[in-house]
């Protein structure tokens, strides 16, 4: 077997928590009058709650103090963990546990590869966390997707070379991240987003994974 690892973004590719990262900026953003858009939220997606804060001003065109940034990124943050407080397994994507059921059974190691400081919390309310053999996520990287950091710590937290592993990504950023660490990008959502991708799925229902993961 060529591929040894699959490693796996968490947000809107395991779970649905896309959803409630764009209520929270969209939130964030009327305090200072700007209406933040879908397109603009694709933009967000795999970054870093930093730089998406950073983005959403010098799109509003707003400079802010440190402190009042400092504020805001705590206010986001308060408003998700808020959202995401009752997250159970029923928020699992469609098609994702019987995925994960066939990697495991082909042998393939299982890491997550996150932006997220919350993805912790989140694996455990969903009942995903004993799937995985390694979890990278925003509290262990410094720089944000489209840097590979977060999947080289991956592949080499396995034990593994980069070229021997799949990356699983719904965000632009995070399909570059995965190409620009010489890994396979498997994109879930749509394929004008995802170009970079080696392969793109709308989602996993009925996915077979044998076939899939041929490259
Ligand atoms: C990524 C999301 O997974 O995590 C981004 O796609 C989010 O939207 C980033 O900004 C950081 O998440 P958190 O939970 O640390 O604010
Ligand atoms: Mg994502």
């Amino acid at each position: 077997m060529k591929y040894k690892a699959c490693l796996f973004d968490l947000d809107g590719v395991l779970v649905d928590t896309a959803i409630y990262h764009f209520q929270a900026w969209k939130n964030l953003g009327k305090q200072f009058g700007y209406e933040l858009t879908v397109e603009q939220n694709e933009q967000l997606k795999g970054v870093s709650r930093v730089e998406s804060l950073n983005k959403i001003l010098a799109w509003a065109n707003y400079s802010a103090t440190h402190e009042q940034k400092a504020a805001w990124l705590t206010e986001k943050n308060e408003e998700y963990l808020r959202l995401i407080s009752n997250m159970n397994p029923s928020e699992i994507l469609p098609g994702v546990l019987e995925f994960l059921q066939q990697i495991k059974d082909l042998g393939y190691k299982i890491a997550l590869g996150s932006a997220s400081k919350n993805a912790e919390i989140i694996l455990e309310k969903t009942g995903l966390l004993p799937w995985f053999d390694l979890i990278i996520d925003g509290n262990k990287v410094s720089k944000s997707k489209p840097d590979p950091e977060v999947f080289l710590k991956g592949a080499e937290g396995l034990g593994l070379a980069p070229d021997a592993c799949i990356v699983f990504e719904d965000a632009q950023a995070g399909v570059e991240a995965a190409k620009a660490g010489n890994m396979k990008a498997v994109g879930i959502g749509e394929a004008l987003t995802l170009s970079l991708a080696d392969k793109i799925i709308p989602n996993f229902v009925g996915v077979k994974a044998v076939e899939l993961l041929q490259f």
